[in-house]
């Protein structure tokens, strides 16, 4: 193929997704795609979607719509859908939107080669294969091919817990652990090109196990041996499920210098009758104790959440013990969502909560906690933090990097910094992020 094509990708939903997109431009990168970011200069576009919405695939199909003009003007513009809609929906994309040539599922990205061979002769395809250490094999390559200071390694991917509102299990199908060799190696390999700092990433990244040398291994172990790498600086894991916080993992935040004190640790409702209905399988009064625990291993850790408000059957006095619950653990930062039904789970059959309700309490929850991470930012303002500097900032002169607690720095630096960790004294900031100045 020739190497002189643009590839543009547009992403829905979670970190994962992110991710996934970033290495689906690595594979399209191997077969002579740039990235665009536009699509009216793109020959391929895809989207990479997100299922978690309600009628998440309709507004995928009439997203593909919008594309209908361009794909007139420039008819060998190729498009592609990608993601959880992929998974869901598959084949039936190609039967309903006659404009999609290729529908590839979140287990099936290292086909994207094959697939665009076919689409060269001509073929539209559709690959949902659920083959995961054949992905995960295929993807190491690709993975060892980031540049960044900072970069991500997936340890697990999957979820077995069946949330009754979530989508995940049945779209990124049950929990898979990789192995701890093949982790090793490709985080050894990251290191070497010059990564510093690793998120170990995976929908329920704590509930990680694995085995090698005839021993068992978790997060927490497996943490420990990456942390023996020299050059690799930091280390990150999301997302955590609060039934997975084991004590060693718990405890890794006070001994292990390398993990960085940032625990995303979602609870999605603050009363125990909303848990129980969302089948969490864990009370208010459990995940209280682990922030607890978490906190006296490492007192100033900053704890991120997800929350979910009208749930279907919340009612005030439901929804005020989530408030409250936000106000005891006081978030360094936090995603809340409204409720939205998806088809084929348990909560798509409960009653609704009716929709100005559920925009009040998003509302109101989300200037709760809008006003704590305002509070962690200022108790920030005058302090020094070790700063890791990973780009060039929009305006000339300035670099961005992450503090411990992983929100952006802006500063005035020279790009020598990047790729380097250093000490940033903070001076203001903005919603979800800080300025500060070198040291
Ligand atoms: N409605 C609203 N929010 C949802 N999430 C997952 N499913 C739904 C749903 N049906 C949220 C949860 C989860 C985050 C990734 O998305 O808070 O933690
Ligand atoms: Fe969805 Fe619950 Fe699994 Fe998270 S733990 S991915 S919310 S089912």
């Amino acid at each position: 193929m020739q190497r002189d094509k643009k590839l543009f990708i547009k992403t829905y939903g979670c970190q994962m997704n992110v991710y996934d997109s970033l290495r689906m431009s690595e594979i399209f990168a191997a077969e002579g795609f740039d990235i665009t970011d536009s699509a009216e200069n793109a020959d391929m576009v895809i989207l990479n979607t997100c299922h978690i919405r309600e009628k998440a695939a309709e507004k995928i199909y009439s997203e593909l719509g919008r594309y209908k003009p361009l794909k007139e003007k420039k008819p060998n513009l190729k498009i592609g859908v990608a993601g959880c809609v992929a998974q869901a929906e598959g084949q039936e994309i190609i039967n309903r939107q006659p404009l999609v040539d290729l529908v590839v599922g979140p287990q099936a990205y290292h086909q994207l080669p094959k697939m665009l061979e076919k689409l060269d002769q001509g073929e539209r395809s559709v690959e949902l294969d659920f083959e995961i250490d054949d992905k995960f094999l295929q993807l190491k390559k690709l993975e060892t091919l980031n540049l960044r200071p900072s970069a991500f390694l997936t340890v697990q991917e999957g979820c077995d817990k069946f949330c009754s509102f979530c989508v995940v299990p049945y779209t990124r199908g049950s929990e898979v652990s990789r192995s701890p060799d093949d982790l090793l190696e490709e985080a050894s390999a990251l290191v070497d090109k010059g990564v510093m700092e690793i998120t170990l990433l995976g929908q329920n990244v704590n509930a990680y196990s694995s085995h090698s040398n005839g021993s068992e291994w978790d997060l927490a172990k497996l943490i420990c041996e990456l942390a023996k790498i020299e050059d690799l600086k930091r280390i990150r894991f999301t997302t955590s499920h609060p039934n997975d916080m084991t004590d060693s993992l718990i405890n890794l935040f006070a001994t292990e210098k390398k993990l960085m004190p940032y625990l995303h640790l979602p609870i999605q409702s603050g009363s125990d009758r909303i848990l129980k209905a969302m089948n969490r399988r864990h009370s208010v009064d459990f995940y209280l104790k682990i922030i607890d625990r978490v906190r006296s291993s490492r007192p100033d850790i900053a704890i991120s959440g997800d929350f979910i408000v009208g749930f279907p059957g919340e009612t005030e006095q439901d929804f005020r013990e989530t408030v409250e619950l936000s106000k005891r653990v006081g978030y360094a930062q936090a995603y809340s969502f409204k409720y939205s039904a998806r088809p084929g789970t348990p909560a798509a059959e409960m009653e609704a909560v009716d929709e100005s309700t559920k925009s009040d309490r998003l509302l109101e929850l989300q200037s709760v906690l809008a006003d704590q991470q305002k509070s962690f930012q200022r108790k920030m303002i005058g302090k020094k933090y070790m700063v890791l500097i990973e780009k060039i900032g929009k305006e000339n002169g300035q670099v961005v990097g992450r503090s411990p607690y992983l929100q952006p720095v802006f500063l005035e630096a020279s790009q020598d910094t990047i790729g380097k960790i250093v000490p940033v004294v903070i001076k203001s900031y903005r919603t979800n992020s800080l300025e500060g100045s070198l040291v």
